[in-house]
């Protein structure tokens, strides 16, 4: 396998690549050293490194060696051990000018090929998953915003770890010049002509600032099961569902809908079942749907258990609560705004578990399906985001509801495969594909592309839903509800056997499109059968 790390200097690539290469057993690459190495040279040597045709020269006659020592790994070039020589200040201020030649990249990137050869390698740089190795199956883009990677190195210098330490001092003086330049190497990486720092399309983006290396470490782990588990890594937008490079444009300019919770996404089969890595695709995915143990019959379940066992599993008094609850939000939403869910066979004569995606409009809008469906005995499971659980309380609150969270702006494998779990033991799973709700036509929107890989993933079709009314019945501007008739309408489900493409990707592709297509047709007939809903 190989895995890429790219990103901009300072956020944390070697430490993460480093952590991955031991537990995973990789071979470690750091491609930056390599490009220290030469600018080492040169400058050693007297080479100007200005003289672009004198520069290329000494890279690509050096012969640069990784090997071992008892504090690592070492780096020499041309015989000479410069592990610490490429890590100075004068190293760190030349070595952009020096990796933009292209006959420089050119050899760099040659080498890094055939140490990569043999496989099993975790690389990090600037072009690993761009231009080195584009078919990784593993690619993630790691940032941090510009103080916090400016703070570790300037900890760092000082012998320090601000990873394991938060409250590491650096010198502020010294921090201050670091973060200048930083700041001034990222600008010459990614407006250099030849290969620029960049993201690679299918890079999961992961932003370390405030998260510890560990965590970091943890979640590529789990994006290297899941592609072990699958044959194939999950790309962003698809196990990254909720990560804004996941994002697609929507297909109607002036969506209306939204939803309260998170897009979908993804794909990640079941996380890889976790801890299934390397095992057949068709175990792990057997393991997802295996419960882990029953849970208890009154109290003392966390909020883990709830999200993931079936709503049907939960102890009597989660479920007595839950049909008090659904009888009076039921009674109470349909007195205020009385809705109306048309075609309500075909959400409720369909006993699979599916995908419902949604426009997104107002609170109101998981509470109509939820409720609507409820008492048809179809448990429906909104995927929420995470922000919502602030307090225990609102975890308890939507734990119990059948709510499952999604932390947005990561690779939520754990989100992802709850709701593949939830779909293949036949719940339904709701999904606002907007990620927020649309206040007016005029507002941007942006589809969180993934939805229909985690329903691919399950073998669940997905079901387009459209809603009007809701969002008049608040005004803008204010908090208050106002009375108002909300109407719903449901459309067939669609099947992945009938888009008429083959492949994985371009069938989730395709679902994607399809399925917000006729979520806005739905909508746009119910606003010409009840002229003036929105
Ligand atoms: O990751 P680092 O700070 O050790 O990298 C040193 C420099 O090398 C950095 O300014 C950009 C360059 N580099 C590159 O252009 N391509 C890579 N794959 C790795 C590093």
């Amino acid at each position: 396998m190989i895995v890429a790390i790219d990103g901009p200097a300072g956020s944390g690539k070697s430490t993460t690549a480093h952590a991955i290469a031991d537990r995973c057993n990789l071979t470690f690459l750091d491609t930056g050293a390599m490009y220290r190495a030469v600018t080492w040279r040169c400058l050693d040597s007297g080479v100007d490194v200005s003289d672009g045709d004198a520069v290329s020269a000494v890279a690509e006659r050096a012969k640069i060696v990784f090997g071992k020592s008892a504090d690592g790994q070492t780096v020499s070039i041309d015989g000479q051990d410069v592990t610490r020589q490429i890590r100075t200040p004068e190293v760190d201020r030349n070595v952009s000018v020096v990796s933009a030649y292209p006959r420089v990249r050119e050899a760099m990137v040659a080498r890094q090929r055939e140490l990569g050869a043999a496989g099993d390698v975790v690389a990090e740089g600037r072009d690993i998953g761009t231009v080195v190795f584009p078919n990784a199956e593993v690619k993630v883009f790691l940032t941090a915003d510009a103080a916090a990677r400016a703070h570790r190195r300037a900890v760092q210098r000082e012998g320090g770890d601000a990873g394991r330490d938060a409250a590491a001092k650096a010198d502020a003086a010294e921090e201050r010049q670091i973060l200048q330049d930083l700041v001034r190497r990222d600008k010459l990486d990614s407006s250099r002509k030849e290969s620029p720092l960049r993201p690679a399309a299918d890079a999961h983006m992961i932003d370390n600032s405030a998260l510890t290396p560990e965590q970091v470490v943890q979640q590529i782990v789990d994006l290297m099961d899941a592609a072990r588990a699958q044959g194939e890594a999950p790309k962003a937008g698809e196990v990254a569902p909720f990560d804004d490079g996941g994002e697609r444009t929507s297909p109607s300019p002036a969506a209306d809908g939204g939803a309260a919770d998170a897009p979908a996404g993804a794909r990640a089969k079941d996380a890889a079942a976790e801890k299934g890595a390397g095992k057949p695709a068709a175990k792990a995915a057997a393991k997802s749907k295996a419960p882990a143990g029953r849970m208890r019959a009154f109290a003392g379940n966390s909020f883990d258990d709830y999200y993931d066992h079936g709503m049907k599993e939960f102890p009597l008094p989660a479920r007595a609560l839950l049909a008090v609850a659904a009888t009076i939000v039921w009674a109470v939403t349909k007195v205020l705004w009385p809705w109306r869910i048309e075609d309500v066979r075909l959400l409720r004569d369909d006993a699979r578990g599916r995908m419902i995606v949604m426009n997104h409009t107002s609170m109101l809008d998981p509470v109509v399906i939820v409720c609507g469906l409820y008492f048809h005995g179809i448990r429906v499971r909104p995927i929420s985001k995470s922000e919502f659980n602030k307090t225990d309380f609102v975890s308890w609150l939507f734990s119990r509801a059948g709510a499952i969270p999604v932390r947005r702006g990561t690779a939520d494998l754990k989100a992802v495969r709850r709701a593949q779990a939830a779909l293949t033991r036949g719940e339904c799973v709701l999904v606002f594909p907007e990620g927020t709700r649309i206040k007016s036509d005029d507002q941007p929107v942006t589809i969180h592309g993934g939805f229909a890989l985690m329903a691919q993933m399950a073998k669940a079709p997905v079901q387009p839903v459209a809603i009007v009314g809701a969002r008049d019945i608040t005004p803008k501007g204010t908090h208050w509800k106002r009375f108002g008739r909300v109407f719903c309408k449901a459309g067939e489900c669609i099947e992945f056997s009938d888009l008429g493409v083959r492949g994985r990707k371009q069938q989730a592709l395709r679902m994607e499109e399809v399925a917000m297509e006729r979520v806005y047709a739905l909508r746009d007939e119910l606003r010409r059968e009840h002229p003036g809903k929105m």
